[in-house]
């Protein structure tokens, strides 16, 4: 089996979580940043991996852009769907669905919510602000669930 794990990455999480799923995947399995390149070729892929991280409720452009196109495609292929996020419960679980087109998330074999870290002092002006006044964070927050990455590659070894 060979995948892709295709995202966005703000600040750099989603960056390091898809690292360690394609670490976890071993040979046949590449990471893709649509902020680096819109460009990716997902032909030769039986499985796609498709996320980023969710700013005031929205997964980023690129993302959305991705996938309207390449719908055929994907619609062609075994396809997870994650977010990175701060908020848990019902509250992610609406972004989430909210992140992606409703024929992609009923095609998906699996959605994840796999967890978020936000550092404060990282963040470019208008993004602390943002954080400090809506989401009252003033303190590094890393919400961590290694058990979801390692379910994303199971769920995905057992389709191929
Ligand atoms: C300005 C700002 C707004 C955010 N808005 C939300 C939000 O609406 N909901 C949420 O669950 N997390 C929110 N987050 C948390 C990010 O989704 C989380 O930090 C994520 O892991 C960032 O990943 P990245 O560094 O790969 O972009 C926000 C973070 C920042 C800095």
């Amino acid at each position: 089996m060979n995948a892709v794990i295709v995202y966005a990455s703000k600040y750099g999480t989603v960056e390091r979580f898809a690292g360690e799923l394609k670490e976890a995947f071993g040979q046949g399995c590449e990471t893709h940043n649509l902020r680096e390149s819109k460009n990716v070729d997902i032909s030769s892929f039986d499985v796609v991996f498709v996320g980023g991280s969710i700013y005031a409720g929205r997964i980023q452009n690129e993302v959305q852009q991705f996938c309207t196109r390449h719908q055929s495609e994907l619609l062609e292929k075994h396809v997870g769907l994650f977010i990175s996020c701060l908020y848990e419960g019902e509250d992610a679980d609406r972004q989430l669905v909210a992140s992606f087109p409703d024929w992609l998330f009923a095609h998906a074999f699996g959605t994840y919510i796999i967890g978020g870290e936000v550092r404060p002092a990282q963040l470019r002006l208008l993004d602390s602000i943002l954080m400090k006044t809506f989401l009252h964070v003033r303190e590094d927050i890393v919400k961590r669930r290694p058990e979801v990455l390692k379910a994303m590659v199971e769920d995905a070894r057992q389709l191929v």
